[in-house]
């Protein structure tokens, strides 16, 4: 690997600069992504393995950040599982037959591997495309944030009859996190396989969870995911919004880095964990609406803090919004790649 900025900082050596990748760095604040989203629809995107390398590499080419990520959907699990996935334009992402009784959990098909393929095509592209030049990350949802997906029929406020089903139905929600989990195990390898050099596991909704609640539908299944990876080489990243609150139980499930969201001071996060784990973000998105001279003061008053620390990966503590100003994006990863220890 020509660049090892991103792979050295989540082994936790030491870097002369923290590395930077962002959430989402491949999607709609892209005028470029737009041109190719013009022609296609978004599963097609994701399907096609020419089109998803050509996506992946935008903000590799435009951007110049020290990590890719594989362009796809943490959905495509719950899709190869027999959900009837379609995302709509200002709709989001659509379960058309949601999974809410027994017999709905029943029919879902855990030998699903095969279904998912062109994800491994898509890997074996990019990787030629990247030529060795950055590590690239792999992805899948967590259990509880897919299961919230398939039982909702879509994106929900407050996952109301997915923490029902936890709450009144504990055993089919098991059932279900159980099957969703074991083909997620079976995809990341199927990924690792293909040829990622990293894997991150979203768990973008752990934060609607209590603390036992956390425990019991979502860190179980994620410590179980990651226990089952071929993961010799390949550093795991585990992601959730609530991180602030569940860094110490996400320590558990033993990855390699923890992504944190903005809430908490990220020194302090990563002064509480175990030796050996590092942190990811933790810079509020927002901040990237802000004037120049802000994002700049933000980025460098997060790197004091964090000065000296090994194990630390710059990102955003969630995904960059749609309307985000490119340049803002592009200055931000300029600001970073100008710092110096
Ligand atoms: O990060 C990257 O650039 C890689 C690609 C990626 C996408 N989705 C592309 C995408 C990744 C890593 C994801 C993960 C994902 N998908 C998450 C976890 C990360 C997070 O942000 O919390 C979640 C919760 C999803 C589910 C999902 N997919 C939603 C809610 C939506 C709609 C978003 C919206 O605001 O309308 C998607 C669609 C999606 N996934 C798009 C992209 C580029 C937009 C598709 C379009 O062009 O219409």
């Amino acid at each position: 690997m020509k660049n090892n900025l991103f792979l050295d900082a989540a082994f936790s050596k030491q870097t002369e600069r923290p590395p930077v990748w962002m959430m989402r760095q491949a999607g709609r604040f892209m005028p470029q992504y737009w041109e190719i989203k013009n022609k296609y629809s978004f599963l097609e995107m994701c399907k096609t393995p020419e089109i998803a390398a050509d996506v992946t590499m935008l903000p590799v080419d435009l951007l110049g950040i020290d990590a890719a990520i594989l362009f796809s959907d943490i959905l495509v699990t719950g899709e190869a599982m027999g959900g009837d996935l379609s995302f709509t334009q200002g709709v989001g992402p659509k379960f058309a037959n949601p999974v809410r009784t027994a017999k709905d959990v029943e029919a879902l098909n855990v030998d699903c591997l095969s279904e998912l393929q062109y994800v491994a095509d898509a890997i074996k592209v990019i990787q030629q495309r990247l030529n060795g030049s950055i590590p690239l990350i792999g992805f899948a949802g967590a259990p509880f944030t897919v299961m919230s997906y398939l039982v909702e029929g879509g994106s929900s406020k407050d996952f109301k009859l997915t923490k029902l089903m936890l709450h009144n139905q504990p055993e089919l929600a098991h059932q279900l996190l159980a099957k969703i989990a074991k083909v997620t195990a079976e995809y990341l390898n199927l990924q690792i396989a293909a040829g990622v050099n990293a894997i991150q596991v979203f768990d973008s909704w752990a934060l609607a969870l209590s603390w036992n609640d956390y425990q019991e539908f979502s860190h179980r299944y994620i410590q179980e995911i990651i226990a089952n990876l071929n993961r010799k080489d390949i550093p795991v990243i585990s992601f959730c919004k609530g991180s602030s609150v569940f860094a110490s139980i996400m320590a558990e499930a033993k990855p390699d880095v923890i992504s944190v969201d903005w809430n908490a001071d990220l020194l302090n996060i990563k002064n509480a964990l175990p030796a050996g784990i590092a942190v990811q973000g933790n810079l509020d998105p927002h901040i990237l609406y802000a004037d120049k001279a802000v994002i700049k003061a933000q980025i460098h008053k997060l790197f004091e803090r964090m000065r000296g620390t090994e194990g630390f990966i710059f990102n955003l503590g969630h995904g960059i919004m749609p309307d985000i100003p490119f340049d803002n994006v592009k200055y931000a990863i300029e600001v970073v790649k100008e710092f110096k220890y």
